[in-house]
């Protein structure tokens, strides 16, 4: 074990979305006593490190959560501060570290704090939003009552980022939902508020934070008009028109946003005494240059412990897009900072559905192998399918406003076994918040349990392996070249330890020719395991296989 090393670096973190995890309750939502009950699954089953919650605090749920109304509670729906306290105490028996969203870009238009800034103008919270007169002299963007929109700024979730407020006759900014006001984070009392609420998490003992949409927070200070795309914008989710249509200069990005997360960074310090608390950053940039920013620097201050990688996500499947990608990132990094993978969260297609259930195998593979910290987003581990939700039961407000891209499909209730309801809600509920996937009779945890080929078998395999590796939990990280073009190959090296990752992201059978004898320690087929000539290695299609070398 490198003794350097922190758990946020060695460990592998899984993403649960409580609304869908386990409902205990009887109301087709799930809770925290629901998380609670499935600590076995998570630390034995399983046996990831750390579990990341999306939010459970009080919100009327326009954005299912992302509109808080209260930093400092607990929905009703999810439970109490109580059961967050005993799910914190009872994942640490278990050694798993618990990760809380954290949202500072807005709160819900519910927030007290919102409530009072909307009042008056002379009201002592009048600024802790973003406040701005109607601009008369752009009437080409958009007429109300008020006049002309401030500034041509759109909303993630379609139409403009301003909405009149006829009380106080101004417009206030929302980059999201107009639900969900835009905080003024160049008010030093948001900042010192919003430092008392992770002051307020910190001493209950999480172990850190996933901060939502953290570049929003900071923008140009004299709200200039963004101009219109030059080049192919790579959207914050997924692609949409109107909003690609402008490039996001001043909207969000804004470089005082770092002086913000060194101090958030040095709270954090402060609270890492026994052990250290981490932060993983929101971060849809995809200009490495300015991404790599998010994490600070020693001279100046460090900022986010991982920013989150998502150019995974955004690449084509194809070997040598996903190898580009890879080696985009990890050149991307000064020597100091730590790479992390993800391939699905609660805002993207899942997995499976992406590159099909066989690639999800491969995809599976390479995101436990490569050299970073990888998320898992609860279900992939199954191979759970986005759902096409019915028109009349969609929710989410994303795909509500800009049809075709809501985000319901992969929020559905995790198919835990073949009892009804597939295991998520006691079996008298009759209405589950979103529709279960058709195949969860099938596709399920308990089945999935009994198959030792089952996607589950992969998952409990690979991150038994990774567990059981220093190289790829730490091991420097290599790609191999003279492949054939499907395939991607790299070696992880460390502790004395060499292994190889052998990924055919084709659905033909490839021949490699590696040098000399090795041990197949798990191929993504789970058939097969042994000595094997490196010289001829036959892949079957869509097959990975992890590769000690030496006889
Ligand atoms: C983040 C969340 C997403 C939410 C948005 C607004 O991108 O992941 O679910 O809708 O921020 O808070």
């Amino acid at each position: 074990m490198n003794n350097e090393l922190f758990w946020w670096q060695t460990g592998v973190i899984y993403q649960i979305y409580p609304r869908s995890y386990k409902d205990t309750t009887g109301n087709g939502v799930g809770d925290l006593r629901g998380i609670i009950e499935k600590i076995d699954y998570l630390a034995d089953t399983l046996g990831i490190d750390a579990v990341w919650l999306s939010p459970f605090y009080p919100s009327p749920m326009k954005d299912f959560g992302y509109d808080v109304a209260n930093y400092v509670d607990i929905h009703p729906l999810f439970g109490t501060l109580d059961d967050f306290d005993e799910l914190l105490e009872k994942a640490h028996q278990r050694g798993i570290k618990i990760i809380i969203d954290f949202v500072p870009n807005h709160s819900s238009d519910q927030h007290p704090w919102f409530q009072e800034s909307r009042s008056s103008r002379e009201n002592p919270k009048r600024d802790w939003y973003v406040w701005a007169d109607p601009n008369h002299l752009s009437p080409n963007v958009g007429l109300s009552e008020g006049g002309g929109y401030p500034n041509n700024w759109l909303s993630v979730f379609g139409g403009s980022a301003w909405e009149w407020d006829p009380t106080t006759r101004q417009y206030y900014l929302h980059s999201f939902l107009k639900e969900q006001p835009d905080l003024n984070w160049r008010n030093p009392e948001v900042k010192a508020a919003m430092f008392d609420v992770l002051r307020f998490w910190l001493e209950r003992g999480v172990d850190g934070f996933r901060v939502d949409v953290a570049h929003f927070i900071m923008k140009d200070p004299e709200m200039r008009d963004n101009p219109p795309a030059s080049r192919e914008q790579l959207s914050f989710h997924r692609p949409h028109g109107e909003y690609d249509s402008l490039e996001h200069l001043h909207d969000k990005g804004h470089p005082d946003a770092h002086g913000v997360y060194r101090d958030f960074r040095a709270l954090l310090d402060e609270y890492s005494t026994s052990s250290a608390r981490m932060s993983v950053g929101e971060i849809h940039i995809f200009d490495w240059g300015e991404w790599v920013n998010y994490y600070g620097n020693p001279a100046e201050g460090l900022e986010f412990h991982l920013p989150f990688n998502f150019s995974l996500l955004k690449a084509p499947w194809e070997a040598q897009a996903i190898r580009q990608a890879v080696e985009d990132h990890e050149g991307a990094l000064p020597s100091w900072a730590w790479p992390n993978y993800v391939l699905g969260n609660h805002d993207e297609e899942r997995i499976a559905t992406r590159y099909g259930v066989e690639q999800a195998r491969v995809a599976a593979m390479l995101l436990l192998t490569l050299r970073g910290t990888p998320t898992i987003y609860y279900g992939d581990e199954i191979g759970m399918t986005d759902v096409d939700v019915p028109p009349d039961q969609q929710l989410d407000p994303f795909g509500l406003n800009v049809p075709g891209l809501g985000r319901d499909g992969c929020r559905t209730p995790m198919q835990w076994s073949q009892e009804p309801n597939a295991g998520f809600a006691p079996k008298e509920v009759s209405q589950l918040w979103l529709p279960l996937a058709d195949d969860w009779g099938q596709t399920n945890v308990q089945n999935q349990l009994d198959d030792l080929t089952s996607m589950l078998s992969l998952y409990r395999q690979l991150l038994a392996i990774r567990k059981a590796h220093p190289a790829l939990q730490w091991g420097s990280y290599t790609a191999v070249d003279g492949v054939p073009e499907g395939c991607y190959v790299y070696q992880r090296q460390g502790a004395g330890q060499t292994l190889f990752v052998v990924l055919n992201f084709t659905g033909g059978p490839q021949r490699l020719s590696l040098q000399g004898d090795g041990l197949i320690l798990l191929s993504t087929h789970l058939d097969r395991t042994g000595p094997e000539n490196l010289r001829a290695l036959d892949l079957r299609a869509n097959e990975g296989v992890i590769i000690q070398p030496g006889s």
